[in-house]
């Protein structure tokens, strides 16, 4: 597939705002849909919007062979098997689950959960709850000076106590990426679990749970092309069968009686509680479909050869700072020096191009960082480089737009 190909596949390239095709670089935050995942959607609305699991009907099992098509789909994106695929909301809820149906029973005052200071709040927050709830720590480790979480940082903090360690393998606003595996393989040694925040990774990078060793991995059905309100949690067969679980109600439960006596349904569906959200579930297939179509090859390369001239021309602009020049994907964090991110934010839209403003969610990164916000530009393969030149072209002028602004 050609640049050209594909950007004729997302129905959003062909409208204007402001008067000229709008220039998204917040990929990060969620991403464009093509056209077959919103058709894939539709048809479902369309053809067969039925519940699933619960009607003795042909819809109602036509549903069902997509459902599980899907996640057979699923599975071998990144190389598990479909019963350790569980449909969450998102990666938010899937860290969740994992803190609600695993942590907080297994875990008990003096065991310690290692983060690093870079994570999304929704691979922070739980862990503070599961802390609170358990009489566990929760160890947050510094970054070292290429802002990685290297296996030689690991390694010091890893302890007999240790018994959870989840990090994203891409940070969402450094941009760096970690060695999934060797970290794996280091934490395995203390018999601590592995849990990767696959959200900005897994829509970019080949992921292989059995070569990484990879204990569980949420990601998000939104930032992969897919459907908002569909994520992925895989988790090891044997560590599903500890988790006990936390969402409770219809379709999760075979038989229960007025004794309270309970029996759940089999691995993955008692964690899917509920009526799911069946057209993201069959939308997440076909973005993953397209995927597979453009190939991570070309999302790769195309990644690449946007931020290196994304960023060979932001450091060519005296009063831009770069945070995160050693970025190993196509998320650069700056900010027009003596300018408020969400100023800044503001005036790049008015320039017709979209880009995120603030902490992005990752508030214990103000230390390491050394201010309170960031600009982040985040590019996806669809993007061009005609984009970046219309972004280039706003960064340079901006400075002399907020003085006279302001
Ligand atoms: N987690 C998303 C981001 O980083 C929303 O922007």
């Amino acid at each position: 597939m050609n640049l050209k190909q594909i950007r004729q596949d997302f129905p959003i390239f062909k409208k204007k705002f402001k008067g000229k095709p709008l220039v998204y670089f917040d990929n990060a935050s969620t991403t464009f849909k093509p056209l077959s995942v919103i058709k894939a959607m539709d048809r479902y609305y369309l053809e067969y919007p039925v519940n699933a699991g619960r009607g003795e009907y042909d819809l109602a099992h036509y549903l069902e062979t997509e459902i599980e098509s899907s996640r057979k789909k699923v599975a071998d994106f990144i190389n598990a098997k479909p019963q350790e695929i569980v449909f969450t909301t998102g990666t938010t809820m899937g860290i969740n689950l994992i803190a609600q149906s695993y942590a907080m029973h297994l875990l008990k005052p003096g065991d310690e959960i290692i983060i690093t200071e870079s994570e999304h709040a929704a691979n922070v927050l739980p862990w503070y709850q599961v802390a609170e709830k358990t009489g566990a720590k929760v160890v947050i480790i510094d970054l070292d000076a290429q802002q990685r979480l290297t296996p030689d940082l690991l390694k010091i903090h890893l302890n007999k106590n240790t018994k959870i360690v989840s990090f994203a393998s891409i940070s969402n606003v450094l941009g760096t990426q970690t060695n999934v595996q060797a970290l794996a393989k280091l934490a395995h040694t203390v018999g601590a679990i592995v849990i990767v925040d696959g959200a900005q990774s897994v829509p970019h990078r080949a992921t292989d749970v059995q070569m990484q060793d990879i204990d569980f991995l949420v990601f998000s059905g939104h930032k992969m092309l897919g459907p908002t309100g569909i994520g992925v949690l895989y988790g090891k067969f044997q560590l599903l069968e500890k988790m006990k679980p936390f969402f409770t109600g219809g379709a999760m439960s075979l038989r229960f009686n007025k004794d309270h006596k309970v029996k759940y349904a089999p691995i993955p569906h008692v964690f899917e509680a509920g009526t799911q959200n069946w057209s993201g579930i069959i939308g997440l297939k076909a973005a993953i479909e397209y995927l597979e179509k453009v190939s991570f090859e070309l999302i790769h390369s195309q990644e690449k050869k946007l931020k290196d001239y994304c960023l060979a021309g932001l450091k060519k602009i005296d009063h831009i700072k770069v945070y995160n020049p050693e970025t190993d994907s196509a998320i650069l964090a700056f900010n027009i020096v003596g300018v408020n991110p969400q100023d800044a934010a503001t005036y790049f839209n008015s320039q017709g191009v979209a880009v995120r403003s603030g902490q992005h969610c990752a508030r214990n990164l103000v230390d390491f960082l050394k201010t309170d916000g960031t600009v982040r530009w985040s590019a996806y393969f669809y993007n061009t480089i005609e984009e970046v030149d219309r972004f280039l072209d706003a960064a340079k002028k901006g400075r002399n737009f907020l003085d006279a602004y302001f």
